[in-house]
């Protein structure tokens, strides 16, 4: 299945699973390796945290960052619809970036390269076998617009300056607030707006970041969009 395609089926309104589903094909299409790479991850942390589970082995492997160690792959990425639906939300022009901080796999990088071949696609990932293989994929695809960085985003001066950043529950609440107040300082300079996916982001910007909701708010099914400024 190609991208084009799950662009043509947002409309048809379907259930999670399939979105899921149809995501994984997508990956395959583009050469992802994300099981065998993700079944890997979890063979080295049961050989060096033997009594741990999915719940510590990123913490005990990235000293405290939450890496998503033996989470389902399905649940560790945001689907393909979801990231066409936002694109499409944002209206991505010419020149502009759009940064995934926390970017997995580089999915968002897939659709930037794909449909947005004149934006820009930055994604900010801890392990380094994801980063790999995203990179690969773009090389592959000839999508010179997308890279990804392996960065810890526990320092926050990893960030790029883009224009919209997606942020997915990547870490602990201390950490993904500090990434806030960050982009709180880059906003001070240009026009930002934030795609919150998941509680976590969701919460802490509602209550501990007044600089996002003060202007436009959107509410989708499962992500936020909220703009340092007024349109
Ligand atoms: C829930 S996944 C989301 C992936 C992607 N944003 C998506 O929506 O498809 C969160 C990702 O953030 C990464 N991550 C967690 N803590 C991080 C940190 N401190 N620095 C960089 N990446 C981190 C994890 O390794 C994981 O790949």
């Amino acid at each position: 299945m190609k991208l084009k395609q799950i662009e043509s089926n947002i409309k048809d309104n379907l259930d999670y699973q399939t979105k899921q589903k149809h995501s994984d094909v997508v990956d395959d299409y583009y050469g992802f390796s994300v099981y065998d790479i993700e079944s890997s991850l979890v063979d080295n942390a049961q050989v060096k945290f033997p009594n741990g589970n999915y719940k510590s082995w990123g913490k005990s492997l990235y000293a405290g960052s939450e890496a998503w160690i033996g989470l389902h792959p399905r649940q560790l990425q945001t689907t393909y619809y979801e990231l066409i639906e936002c694109c499409r939300e944002l209206d991505l022009k010419e020149g502009e970036i759009l940064c995934d901080l926390g970017a997995g796999f580089g999915r968002a990088g897939i659709v930037i390269g794909e449909l947005y071949p004149k934006s820009f696609f930055i994604g900010v990932e801890i392990v380094s076998q994801r980063v790999e293989d995203g990179n690969k994929i773009y090389k592959n695809k000839g999508f010179s617009n997308c890279k990804l960085i392996e960065e810890n985003l526990d320092n926050p001066n990893c960030i790029p300056i883009s224009d919209y950043y997606f942020i997915y529950d990547f870490g602990i609440v201390s950490q993904i607030n500090k990434v806030l107040e960050k982009l709180s300082d880059i906003s001070s300079n240009k026009k930002i707006k934030i795609i919150a996916r998941g509680r976590g982001v969701k919460t802490l910007i509602e209550n501990n970041h007044p600089w996002l909701t003060v202007f436009e708010i959107k509410h989708f099914e499962t992500f936020s969009i909220f703009s340092s400024h007024s349109s």
